[in-house]
């Protein structure tokens, strides 16, 4: 089946051109300009609903992870389908409340949290901590004592499982900064009642990103199980078992599993456990809802190699120069030129700046556009202002409507907050 006819997103080509839903995407971008980012709600939505029918027997929390896709009207969309949020700052949490979010479905990780982000939390009466060291664990009970609260606490232990996915986004391993060592949170449960403002009632896991496979899954919850059944010998009953997300998507020619397949493989597992599931997916929502347009500014040829030079760059998606992520690039005009293959980059100064490297490409006019698909998750999120490039705009498509849901940055956003001393006046 082609790429663009799989139901994976509402991305197609109509008579030649390229439709979000019911809209043009060069209609859009005569609006709005290039670079800019394109997301369809179906598609969206369509990928929550998925996930929520597949677990919908075991009524998970699904809390989606914003680091994947920040955008306030995609966490709103998402609000409205009953999702909660996995979050990891205190601007995440702010984000949260601000389009409204359950905050008894807000699930707060991070390796590092501030006084500052723990107090904002305790405050906002968020459904669980996932704590990830002692100190952390010391601090949040001192803080929630001074406040006279009792907060819930989910351990995220280190089940040291080595996903298949790239080394960057692997975070199940002790050689990771991730979570506690088992030995040292069968101490902490153990000894709970050393922490009397905490109800230490819950594990946490996530053992990496773009994980295609069932397999360290089930092994993951598996330790996860095992540790818990060992504690509840002890006495100790843990009520939440939160499985963290990484769910792997089509960005090529990967054959990830499905929703269906993946509650599958992780519900029987749970069966006739008394524990509230909760779920932390991110790319597996956002990221076939999302496409990268780009405009093809010239090419050039050093008689080694061809390069087509477009006018966004790895300030804007990072994911090629970072992980060596593949993500595919068509025209958004159908072509009739001949292919070429060249190295599609960036104007940005760095020779990692990147989005394909010998590539078969359409060899389009200069103007023209091309879209870069699969770019929902950790595309903006992970966008910065390298090189003095402001952000691109993002859109979001509903059927024949299309909006602005993060207007494009300007040269004012860029200096915003800078000063100069008076001594270099
Ligand atoms: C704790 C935690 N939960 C959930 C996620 C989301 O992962 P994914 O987007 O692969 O589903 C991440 C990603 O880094 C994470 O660190």
């Amino acid at each position: 089946m082609s790429r663009l006819t799989h139901p994976i997103h509402d991305f197609r080509y109509k008579g030649g051109e390229l439709y979000c839903e019911g809209v043009p995407v060069a209609s859009i971008i005569r609006k709005t300009g290039t670079p800019a980012y394109i997301y369809s709600h179906q598609t969206l939505v369509g990928h929550y609903r998925k996930i929520a029918a597949a677990f919908k027997s075991l009524d998970p929390v699904i809390c989606f992870a914003m680091k994947a896709n920040g955008n306030l009207a995609v966490l709103r969309a998402l609000a409205r389908e009953g999702a909660g949020f996995d979050i990891v700052s205190g601007g995440e949490l702010r984000k949260a409340r601000m389009i409204g979010a359950d905050m008894q479905k807000v699930a707060f990780a991070s390796v590092g949290k501030t006084e500052e982000e723990i107090l904002l939390a305790i405050r906002a009466g968020i459904l669980l901590f996932n704590v990830e060291s002692v100190p952390e664990l010391v601090n949040i009970n001192r803080l929630a004592g001074k406040m006279r609260k009792t907060v819930r606490v989910a351990l995220r232990i280190n089940p040291d499982i080595d996903a298949p996915t790239h080394e960057k986004i692997n975070t199940g391993s002790l050689r990771k900064k991730f979570g506690i060592d088992l030995k040292t949170a069968r101490g902490i449960f153990l000894d709970r009642k050393a922490y009397p403002s905490l109800c230490i009632n819950g594990i946490h896991i996530h053992i990496g990103s773009q994980i295609t496979r069932g397999e360290p899954f089930v092994a993951a919850i598996r330790k996860a199980l095992a540790f818990m059944d060992d504690l509840a010998l002890k006495g100790v009953v843990i009520e939440y078992l939160d499985i963290g997300g990484g769910l792997g998507i089509i960005y090529k020619d990967e054959a990830p599993q499905t929703a269906l397949e993946y509650a599958r493989k992780v519900m029987p597992l749970l069966k006739g456990r008394a524990l509230q599931l909760v779920m932390e997916p991110g790319r597996f929502i956002v990221g076939n809802a999302g496409i990268f347009v780009t405009r093809k500014l010239y090419t050039k040829d050093n008689g080694l190699k061809k390069f087509m030079i477009v006018d966004a760059g790895m300030n804007d998606l990072v994911r090629p120069s970072m992980y060596g992520a593949h993500h595919e690039i068509i025209p958004v005009v159908k072509s009739a030129a001949r292919k070429i293959v060249c190295d599609v980059v960036g104007p940005v100064c760095e020779s990692a700046d990147v989005f394909a490297h010998d590539r078969e490409v359409a060899d389009i006019k200069d103007g023209a556009l091309l879209a870069l698909l699969s770019a929902g998750a950790y595309g903006y999120a992970m966008a910065s202002n390298y090189n003095a490039r402001p952000r691109a705009v993002e859109v979001m498509v509903k059927g024949t409507r299309w909006d602005v849901i993060r207007a494009r940055e300007t040269f004012r956003d860029l200096v915003r907050g800078s000063f100069i001393p008076e001594y270099l006046k």
